[in-house]
Parts: structure tokens; C-alpha cells; sequence
């Protein structure tokens, strides 16, 4: 029997999944208060945002210290546009724990210069020393950040044209009306993912599954971006019954 090069956990629920992830954070947070944490957005880590909060008001982890990077924006969206994935993680995250400001790193959507921006981006999650922890989600063609399907794959941040899936899996940010969604984003490139030093990608749902299976039990293809995980050493794979249905049995 061949293993699998990702580690898999399968959880009872996603509730569970997440207060186990918000847990871990927690840990790494008290192990090393400076801790460099990659963020994603989408509906995934709702929980374990929700959960890190409720952790916080308890007094069971101090954030003052920490700094975060998320992966990706919208293109053309100003950080304080409602439909930005930074205001996302305003409303969700960052107004309720203690972050300091100027610890928080975000792709600017709104930058007249995109590729300076990228150059922006990379400096600094290279200044801070790249991440200690990502938290990760994965879409369900397979794309994690705005890392697409497609022939290739950019090492560093770039501007990434979105497929017509990946917008629509957004559209709820804006006001449902997929025509609204921007056509590009800025998003980190799969170096940074790879270099991360510890990686959990949280998967749920049956429409995660055919993704998840590719990601895990697939070639290492950039037709499925998640899958150039299977060559870093340190990836956990979260997942429920259902988006873990796929790997059922050995390879
Ligand atoms: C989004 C984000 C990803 C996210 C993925 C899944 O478009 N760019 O970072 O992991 O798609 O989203 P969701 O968790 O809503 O399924």
C-alpha cells in the first residue's frame, strides 16, 4: 500500500474541524507570540475565525504580537470596499482580537501598479521572515489562494486572472451578481505557500471532494495548483466525511 504524501484527518463535523484549527492556532501562538500566520478568506475558515474570537474574549490567546499575511484581494477594490476580502477579515477577524495594525499585511487592490504591489508583498512576508503557519482552503476546481488551474504556475505575487468558477463561488460578496465580481486578483504565488513551515488546508462539503482526491491521490499538476502541496514536507489536510469521501480505502 502506497502513502499518501499529504496527511490526512478526517473530522466528525466541521465544527469540530474548526475549534480543532483555532486550538492549534492558539498553541502556536503561546509556543511562539511572534508567530507570522498565513490567512485565506471564502467560507471555510468562517468557523475558525469565529472560534479565535471566542478564544480571545476568554483570555486564552493574546494576538498583540503576531503577524498576519492573507493571500489574496481583489483587483480594483479599495481596502475599505465592502465587497474586499479585507474588509471581510475587518467584519470576521480583525476588529474583535488585538492585533496590532501595522502588523496586519494585505494586498492593496486599489494600487495603481500591480506588479509593484506584488513586489510589495513579497518584500515584506520575506522581511517578516516568510510564515510559520497557513491556513489554507482549496476551491473546489482545485485552486488555493487565486493560484488557478491553468499550464503553469508563478512562484511569486502575482495578478491572477479568476476563472468563471472561482468567480461565481464569490459572488455571494457580491450581492450574488457574478458580472460584479472583478475578472482578476492579486495573490500570492505557490513559493510562499510552499515555504510556509506548517500548512492546514481545511476542506468540507461534497463539493470539495473531487478536488481534495485530486490534491492528495493526483499527479502534481498546475491543472490542480493544490497538488504541488504533495511536495511540501509539513501539510495537514483537514477534512469531513464528505469532502473526504474520495480517498475511502487505500490507493
Ligand atoms: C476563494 C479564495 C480561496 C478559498 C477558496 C475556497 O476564492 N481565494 O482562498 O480557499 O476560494 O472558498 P470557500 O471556502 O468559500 O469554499
Amino acid at each position: 500500500m502506497l502513502a499518501d504524501a499529504l496527511n490526512v484527518r478526517v473530522f466528525a463535523s466541521e465544527s469540530e474541524a474548526a475549534a480543532a484549527c483555532a486550538a492549534l492556532v492558539a498553541a502556536a501562538i503561546r509556543e511562539k507570540p511572534s508567530l507570522v500566520l498565513g490567512l485565506p478568506t471564502g467560507r471555510t475558515p468562517l468557523n475558525v475565525y469565529r472560534e479565535l474570537v471566542a478564544l480571545h474574549r476568554r483570555g486564552q490567546v493574546d494576538f498583540s504580537r503576531v503577524t498576519t499575511f492573507n493571500l489574496d484581494e481583489f483587483l480594483g477594490l479599495a481596502p475599505d470596499d465592502p465587497s474586499s476580502y479585507r474588509a471581510y477579515m475587518e467584519r470576521h477577524f480583525f476588529q474583535h482580537v488585538n492585533l496590532a495594525p501595522e502588523r496586519i499585511h494585505f494586498f492593496d487592490g486599489s494600487a495603481e501598479r500591480a506588479e509593484r504591489e506584488c513586489v510589495r508583498y513579497d518584500l515584506e512576508l520575506a522581511t517578516a521572515g516568510g510564515l510559520d503557519l497557513l491556513l489554507l482552503g482549496i476551491g473546489p476546481n482545485g485552486h488555493v489562494a487565486f493560484l488557478e488551474p491553468g499550464e503553469s504556475l508563478q512562484a511569486g505575487s502575482h495578478r491572477a486572472r479568476l476563472s468563471r468558477e472561482s468567480r461565481q463561488a464569490v459572488a455571494s460578496l457580491f450581492g450574488d451578481d457574478v458580472w460584479k465580481v472583478p475578472l482578476a486578483a492579486l495573490t500570492l504565488g505557490m513559493a510562499a505557500l510552499i515555504q510556509a513551515r506548517r500548512v492546514i488546508l481545511l476542506a468540507f462539503g461534497v463539493n470539495k471532494a473531487a478536488a481534495v482526491t485530486a490534491m492528495v491521490r493526483g499527479p502534481i499538476t498546475p491543472v490542480c495548483p493544490a497538488s504541488f502541496l504533495q511536495l511540501h514536507g509539513n501539510v495537514e489536510v483537514w477534512v469531513d466525511a464528505e469532502a473526504g469521501r474520495g480517498l475511502d480505502g487505500s490507493r
